[in-house]
This record gives C-alpha cells, sequence and structure tokens, in this order.
C-alpha cells in the first residue's frame, strides 16, 4: 500500500510529460539547416559541428534557426541485439547530440519504415521502439522519417495491386514511429519532433495531424532551379487548411544559395516558405555563405512571417498573366501581401496593376517592404515592375478593409437617434 501513491504520482507525471510532448513542439514552423541539399552522402560528424558552430557565427541562431538535421547516410549496420550502430562518418552520435546541444541547438536524424534507407542504408523496419529508443538515448530532438523502401518491402509485397490497403499499411507504419518514439521521449524528456516524409501521397495532410505528425512533406524533392520551386508552390494552394500550431505542410527544405539560383530567385523562394507558414530548413553550405544568401535567409522581418503565432498558412488571392500574388493573415489583423513575377521575361514596359478588389482591401495602404525595409504605400491599380522571378514582399500592419454595413436589429432601431 505505502508504495501506491508514489507510483501512481509517476503515472501522472509521464502521462503529464507525453501530452506536454505532444503539444508542445512545433508551434511555429520548426526552423534549423539540414544535410541533404548540399551535402547529401558526403555529410559527417566534422560536417554536422562546422553546421552547428556556423548557425551561431553567422547569427542563423540568433535569427531563430535552431534544429541542426542529420539527413541519410549516417548508419551503419545492427549490432548481435538489433541496435542500430553508425558508420565510420559518426564515431559518436551522443558526443555529437551533446556538442550541438551545448551551442544553445537542437538535433535531429533520419530514418524510414522499410528495410532500407532512400540512400540505401539500414532503416527501422520491425526495429520501431529500439530505434526510436536509441534516438532519444544519444538525445535526438527530431527525426525525418522517409518512405522509401516501405513501398517495396512492404506495402507492394503485402498487398499487391491493392492500393488502398497499401496506403493502410503506410499509415499504419508512420503511427508505429509515432507511438514509439512518444514513448521514448516520455522515458526521457525530451521531444522528439516527427517528420513525415512519403512526398504527399494519400492525402497526407489529411491524416498526418492525428496520428502526431508535426510536418509532412506534400510532394517529391526539391531542386535548386526555379521550375523545381514554382512547380512546388503551384501543388500547395487549397492546403491551407490543414496546416497550424504543431502540424505544417512541408514543402521541402529550402535550396536558397544553391545550385544557379538568382538572388530573385532566392528572394522569391523565401518569401513563398514565409507566406506557405513552411519549415524554414536551410540546405546550403553554411561555412562558405555568402552575405546576400545570408542577408536573405536571416531577414528577420521575412522570418516573422513565417513564424506568425497565428499560425495561419497563406494562400494564392489571385493571378494576373504571369504575375501571382499571394497573402497570408497574421495576428493582430495584420496582413503580408507577396507580388511574384513567376514569367521568364515579363519587363518593366508592361508593369502589373495592383488589383485592391482581389485582396479585399480598399486603398491606400501603408507598409514595410520587408526586402528593402523601407516603408511602402500600396493604392489599388498601382503599377508594381518586377524582374523576372523577383518578388515585393509586403506587411501591412493595420490594412484598410472596406467597411461593413451592420443593420440594426428591429429592437435595437427604437433606440437609434433620428
Ligand atoms: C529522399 C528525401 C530527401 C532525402 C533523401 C535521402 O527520399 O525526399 O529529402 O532525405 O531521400 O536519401
Amino acid at each position: 500500500m505505502r508504495f501506491r501513491a508514489p507510483l501512481f504520482a509517476l503515472a501522472a507525471i509521464f502521462a503529464f510529460a507525453a501530452h506536454v510532448t505532444a503539444q508542445s513542439v512545433a508551434q511555429t514552423p520548426p526552423m534549423g539547416w539540414n544535410s541533404w541539399n548540399y551535402f547529401a552522402e558526403k555529410v559527417d560528424d566534422k560536417g554536422i559541428r562546422a553546421a552547428a558552430d556556423q548557425m551561431v557565427a553567422t547569427g542563423m541562431k540568433d535569427a531563430g534557426y535552431i534544429y541542426v538535421n542529420i539527413d541519410d547516410t549516417w548508419e551503419g549496420p545492427r549490432d548481435a541485439n538489433g541496435k542500430i550502430t553508425t558508420n565510420a562518418k559518426f564515431p559518436d552520435m551522443k558526443a555529437l547530440a551533446d556538442y550541438v546541444h551545448s551551442k544553445g541547438l537542437k538535433i535531429g536524424i533520419y530514418s524510414g519504415p522499410g528495410t532500407k534507407t532512400c540512400a540505401g542504408y539500414p532503416a527501422s523496419l520491425d526495429h520501431e521502439q529500439q530505434d526510436a529508443d536509441s534516438y532519444a538515448d544519444w538525445g535526438f530532438d527530431y527525426l525525418k522519417y522517409d518512405l522509401c523502401s516501405f513501398i517495396p518491402d512492404v506495402m507492394q509485397k503485402q498487398a499487391p495491386n491493392d492500393q488502398a490497403a497499401q496506403m493502410k499499411l503506410m499509415v499504419a507504419a508512420y503511427d508505429k514511429m509515432s507511438k514509439a518514439l512518444k514513448s521514448a521521449s516520455a522515458r526521457t524528456g525530451r521531444p522528439i519532433v516527427l517528420s513525415l516524409c512519403q512526398y504527399g501521397w494519400d492525402a497526407v495532410w489529411e491524416w498526418a495531424p492525428a496520428l502526431g505528425g508535426n510536418l509532412w512533406r506534400t510532394t517529391g524533392d526539391i531542386q535548386p532551379r526555379w521550375q523545381s520551386i514554382y512547380d512546388i508552390v503551384s501543388e500547395q494552394a487549397g492546403l491551407e487548411s490543414y496546416a497550424g500550431p504543431g502540424h505544417w505542410n512541408d514543402p521541402d527544405m529550402l535550396e536558397v544559395g544553391n545550385g544557379k539560383l538568382s538572388l530573385a530567385e532566392n528572394r522569391s523562394h523565401f518569401s513563398w516558405w514565409a507566406i506557405l507558414a513552411a519549415p524554414l530548413l536551410a540546405g546550403n553550405d553554411l561555412p562558405n555563405m555568402k552575405p546576400e544568401v545570408k542577408a536573405i535567409l536571416t531577414n528577420k522581418d521575412v522570418i516573422a512571417i513565417n513564424q506568425d503565432p497565428m499560425g495561419k498558412q497563406g494562400k494564392r488571392a489571385y493571378s494576373d498573366g504571369e504575375v501571382e500574388v499571394w497573402t497570408r493573415e497574421l495576428q493582430g489583423g495584420a496582413l503580408a501581401i507577396g507580388v511574384f513575377n513567376v514569367g521568364s521575361d515579363r519587363v518593366s514596359t508592361h508593369p502589373f496593376h495592383l488589383n485592391f478588389a482581389m485582396l479585399r482591401l480598399t486603398g491606400p495602404q501603408s507598409g514595410k517592404d520587408l526586402w528593402t525595409g523601407k516603408e511602402i504605400k500600396l493604392s489599388n491599380g498601382m503599377p508594381i515592375e518586377l524582374a523576372s522571378h523577383d518578388v515585393l514582399l509586403v506587411r501591412i500592419d493595420k490594412p484598410v478593409m472596406p467597411q461593413v454595413i451592420r443593420i440594426p436589429a428591429k429592437h435595437e432601431g427604437a433606440s437609434q437617434p433620428q
């Protein structure tokens, strides 16, 4: 009898910890850096430490980037007890996690529900709890879980020619890892963000939040090319109602600073990710980041749009020819407006004219141009000249909307002044 109360109390603490775990992560879209887009299989312990150092030295950490995420190719074979080991590139995961934590940052890891990851390294099939426990023991804060070989290993094998059954198997696999992570983090008290990577199959946005997914990829892999970014953006329309605090649509990691993207394209890419409330996971070479790329990634006003506490994803308001206007409603009635020239050759002799009716605005509006940092006045029909693939991103703190005419109810009528 004497031990009942303490045991009960312990159970309550664990239940509370599990609740906190489920509730408190990713209240705004996760921000950080991931190794894949630039380093791919060249990632190693040294590179992760260098990335963490640079997150601090460049001001990325101060701007809000917190997660340093190891993507695929860290995995070694399983030991005699089935426990996952690391390969020679990562001699000591716990020491690495401690190092990243010592910088005030968090650390993420990667696996998948199949036998192999996309790059052909061991994944978590039939070892879900064991792997979740390893990640928790090493000190990880984030898991990206990538479908890959689960498709041939399980879905096609167990349910050949039955797509609906295959999708059920996939959902169950994510649910299994989510539960494993919850049980592991209830033990350690360290929450683990769950990032689903299955390329948007089976309308993932409909079921991922219920099983504890904090973010889910909505598309295939991003490439550092305008067309890839624009195609992905075009696929996001209509998904806005599924995102919110704790659970986000993920149009993939950032390519800002990668490939041959121009500065205008980098600005547009980052502006879209801000409006889309997308996770901001930089994917560039941090130790060799150019100042102009750093200026984009650390633009605090644009990040504030992305991290707006209301967590309401923005949408495409309208398009006119090759110009698209996107908006995002922000806390306190503020509004972000992004005007994007998505054409390859529209020139300034044919300026685009802003249409306030399409934005439910009356003019004029005072705001801040977030890429120049200057005050700007917007008015109905005003011409906006944008170079190809460039953007005008404006924050309006107090938008002027048409006045709603309120018709008084009958019983109010009597007391109205004549
Ligand atoms: C892909 C995934 C990429 C990266 C890669 C690693 O499936 O979409 O973001 O994680 O696997 O092999």
